[in-house]
Order: structure tokens, then C-alpha cells, then sequence
């Protein structure tokens, strides 16, 4: 039994308690989480904003690593979605105000899973508010979100602001929200000028984890997870599987926009999708599960073993990518990864997003997060379509809009929001044409 496993006097396990804390969130939740961390390190603090990397999602360099050199993102995570009340560009003063808020958290916290990894980012929505258009290049879209299949019907994230917290300390994480939302005027023994709430309204609060076994952990009693809970015990994800081989993912340089005032910026999708598990687990064994996930190539060469981590840090999908069609009629079945991976790279073969989701049990409800960057959102949305899979159903009766093809029977998009991801510089309410002040 690890430290995170024994049981506290009220019969939950340390990290349960901690995982908890995070989703209550408020000075409810940090209090909580103190008491458990109690003799915990020091949170190590921050070196200020000018010291921290202009990617506001330069984070693969700071998390840890697994065996194979996946990256491993943070335990804990948050996303905070705000409004800026009215139509008008913003002021002067609302942007100082966002700016000491945020530059506080730079200051309280060192850049890594250990201090507070944090973006923000910026709709659509926002940026209709300027008269200029935004200054990206030809190469970078970011459209209003829409629905992605025929049968999809998300709500649409359209707040402005979108405020992104991860650290393996759940207390930093809780304690940079108080400070975000005007609760409390220290973090990390740094005082805070201002609170993001003094400029904008806060819409919505989600919240997440990653992490092998947490999933299983946090199954029970979980809409979504059917009882006796099935999640294997070693799984990151409720569905069972390892997620974000290094060799899947695009890289930090990939997503970076490449010029003018938004350059080292990227764009950054966010869906959120109910999982119901129940037939995943009831009616499929292993086999028919790795051929829904990866591919039935997968499933008939037994590339997969358990969560699938003997994979080491390349699902080995391109093998698979385009016999997506010959794979429906021979096997009735199409795998998620290899419809997704079709129209996931570019014309030297490497991958266009990279996918940084995390399981939620937000509302009661087994959901994932998931955030993807990307250089621009027509290539997110293009991956998306792909995983539909249409040509597979036109290949067979076996492979239908939402059975045998892919985990699409299982997910259901809740919501959905596009966002931009200025370089640090500019992250404090930048107007349409990259200025700041
Ligand atoms: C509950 C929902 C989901 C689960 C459990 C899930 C799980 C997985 C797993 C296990 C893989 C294979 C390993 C890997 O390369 O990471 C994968 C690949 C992938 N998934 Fe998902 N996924 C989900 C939703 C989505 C959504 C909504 C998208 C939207 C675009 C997506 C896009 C991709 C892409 C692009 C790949 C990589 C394919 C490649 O190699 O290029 N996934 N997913």
C-alpha cells in the first residue's frame, strides 16, 4: 500500500481526498486539502512572468516523464471560464487588472507539475469585439465553434476568457483559483494586486485529473461506469487505455504559430464528453475493444496488452491509417485511434494536434476534458470529422454512423469551445491586432 492508499480516519484514501478537495474547489476545498497535506513540501515559488516560457503551453518540458518518455500531464487540473461583461473592447484598467492576476500566479509558483502550470486564452466571442480583425497568419483559423457530426448538439463554450490550471499539488491548484476569483489576497506567500473577478464574471468551473489508477478509483458510484466497476486498476482513462504516445502528438514547435504579433501563440480546442461505459465493458471483450480503440490490426497482431503501455511511446497506428475502409468489411469494425490518425498528419507524416485531455467526474458524470492544441482549428476539426468514419459505413451495414465504429457509441460532446493562446506577453485581454497597453 503506497502513502496516497492508506486510509484517513474518515475511510478515504489520501488521494481520494485530495481529487475531492479539487472538484469542491473554494476555501471549502483548500482547507480540506491542507489538513491532508499537512507536513507536505513547500510548493516551490515562481520566478515571475518574464522568467517563464512565452509558450503559455510550454509544458512537456516541465512535467514528468513515464519509462518510455511519454509526457505525464499534472494530477490535477481546472478550467475556468470567463465573461467580460458588455460588448466594448476592454480598458486600460480591466487589462491591468487581468494582467496583476495573472502575473501574480508566475511569481507564486515555479513553472512545472510540481509549482502551476496555467494559460489563458481567448474566443472567438472576445475578439469580435475590436473592430480590427485578428492578426494571425493565412495558415491559423479560429472560427466560432460548431457541431462536428450530423448528430452532435454541444453546447457551445462562447465566454471569453478560458483560464487553465494544472499541478500535481492539488493545494496549489485550489490555492490559485481563491486568488484568480478574488477570495483570498495571497498565494504561495505573494500578495495579489487584483483578482481576475474584478474585470470578468466568472461562467462555468470544470474540473479534472489524469493519472494511472485514478479513474478506477473514482469509478464507483459514477453515472456513466457500470456496477461492479470495470476500470481496469492501472488505467489512466475510464475507457481503460493509455492515452498521448509521444509519437502521436505533435509537438510544442508544431502547434506554435509561426509570425506576427500572436507568433509562439497556438490555437487550442476544448470539448467535454460524457462517457457511458456500461455496453463498453458489458458487451465487448478485449479484443473487440483494442480493435475499436486503436484498430482491428491491432487486435489480430496482440500489438496491446492490458492499458496498453507496452506500447512504449508509439501506438504503432500508422500501419493502420489507410486500411480503414478494407478493415469495416473485413472485421465489422474500425478503430477510434485509426480513423483520428488519417487526417492527423501532414505531408511528411507528422501528427498536426497535440491532445492534452483529462478524465472528470465534474456533476457526478465519468467525462473527459478535452483540450487540444493545435496551429489552427480547421486541422482540429478536420481529426474530428475523420473519427465519423464515413467512408467505413458506407463500406458495410456492420460499421454504423455510432456502432462497430470506433468509441463513438460511448462518448457523447457535452460542450464545446475554440479558443486562442497568446504568447505570454499578450495574455492580459490583447486586442484583435496583437497589442497590449
Ligand atoms: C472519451 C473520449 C476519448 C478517449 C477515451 C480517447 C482515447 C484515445 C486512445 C486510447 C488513443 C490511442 C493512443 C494515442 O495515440 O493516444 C487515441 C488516439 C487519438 N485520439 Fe482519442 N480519445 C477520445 C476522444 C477523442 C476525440 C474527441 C478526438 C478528437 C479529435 C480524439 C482524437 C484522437 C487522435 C487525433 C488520436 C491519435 C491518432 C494518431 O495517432 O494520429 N480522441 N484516443
Amino acid at each position: 500500500m503506497t502513502d496516497a492508499d492508506a486510509l484517513d480516519t474518515d475511510g478515504l484514501t489520501r488521494r481520494e481526498a485530495l481529487k475531492a478537495a479539487v472538484a469542491v474547489g473554494g476555501a471549502a476545498g483548500l482547507a480540506a486539502c491542507v489538513d491532508r497535506l499537512d507536513g507536505a513540501d513547500p510548493i516551490p515559488a515562481g520566478d515571475g512572468p518574464a522568467a517563464h516560457p512565452e509558450r503559455q503551453y510550454a509544458w512537456n518540458e516541465f512535467v514528468r516523464t513515464d519509462d518510455a518518455g511519454n509526457w505525464q500531464l499534472p494530477t490535477h487540473q481546472t478550467l475556468l471560464y470567463l465573461t467580460l461583461p458588455g460588448d466594448a473592447p476592454p480598458t486600460e484598467a480591466e487589462r491591468e487588472t487581468v494582467r496583476g492576476a495573472l502575473d501574480a500566479l508566475d511569481e507564486a509558483y515555479a513553472w512545472s507539475h510540481e509549482g502551476l502550470l496555467h494559460s489563458a486564452a481567448y474566443s472567438p466571442t472576445y475578439f469580435e469585439r475590436f473592430a480590427d480583425p485578428l492578426a494571425v497568419p493565412d495558415d491559423v483559423s479560429l472560427p466560432q465553434p460548431t457541431p462536428l457530426a450530423d448528430y452532435e448538439t454541444p453546447d457551445f463554450d462562447t465566454q471569453d476568457v478560458l483560464v487553465h490550471l494544472a499541478s500535481d499539488r492539488p493545494d496549489a491548484v485550489l490555492a490559485a483559483e481563491q486568488a484568480l476569483l478574488g477570495e483570498a489576497d495571497e498565494v504561495n506567500d505573494v500578495s495579489v494586486p487584483s483578482a481576475l473577478t474584478d474585470a470578468l464574471d466568472l461562467d462555468a468551473r470544470r474540473t479534472g485529473f489524469m493519472g494511472a489508477g485514478i479513474p478506477h478509483e473514482k469509478g464507483d458510484g459514477l453515472e456513466g461506469v457500470p456496477e461492479p466497476n470495470p476500470i481496469p486498476e492501472e488505467s489512466p482513462l475510464f475507457m481503460g487505455f493509455a492515452a498521448g504516445f509521444r509519437q502521436n502528438q505533435a509537438t510544442e514547435d508544431y502547434v506554435a504559430i509561426g509570425e506576427g504579433p500572436f507568433a509562439e501563440g497556438t490555437t487550442k480546442s476544448v470539448g467535454n464528453w460524457r462517457q457511458r461505459l456500461a455496453d463498453w465493458y458489458g458487451e465487448q471483450d478485449f479484443d473487440q475493444q483494442v480493435m475499436e480503440m486503436f484498430s482491428p490490426g491491432h487486435a489480430e497482431e496482440g500489438l496491446v496488452e492490458g492499458v496498453g503501455t507496452n506500447l512504449g511511446d508509439d501506438s504503432l497506428i500508422d500501419r493502420f491509417a489507410d486500411s480503414v475502409v478494407a478493415d469495416a468489411a473485413e472485421y465489422g469494425r474500425v478503430g477510434h485511434a485509426q480513423k483520428a490518425a488519417r487526417a492527423n498528419r501532414d505531408e511528411n507524416g507528422d501528427p498536426l494536434l497535440l491532445r492534452r485531455h483529462f478524465e472528470s467526474a465534474d456533476d457526478d458524470i465519468a467525462s473527459l476534458h478535452f483540450p487540444s492544441l493545435q496551429r489552427s482549428i480547421d486541422q482540429f476539426e478536420a481529426v474530428r470529422r475523420a473519427m465519423n468514419g464515413v467512408d467505413a459505413t458506407e463500406a458495410t451495414p456492420a460499421v454504423r454512423q455510432r456502432v462497430n465504429n470506433g468509441i463513438l457509441e460511448y462518448i457523447f460532446v457535452r460542450h464545446r469551445g475554440y479558443f486562442l493562446v497568446p504568447p505570454r506577453s499578450l495574455r492580459a485581454l490583447p486586442t484583435a491586432s496583437g497589442q497590449q497597453g
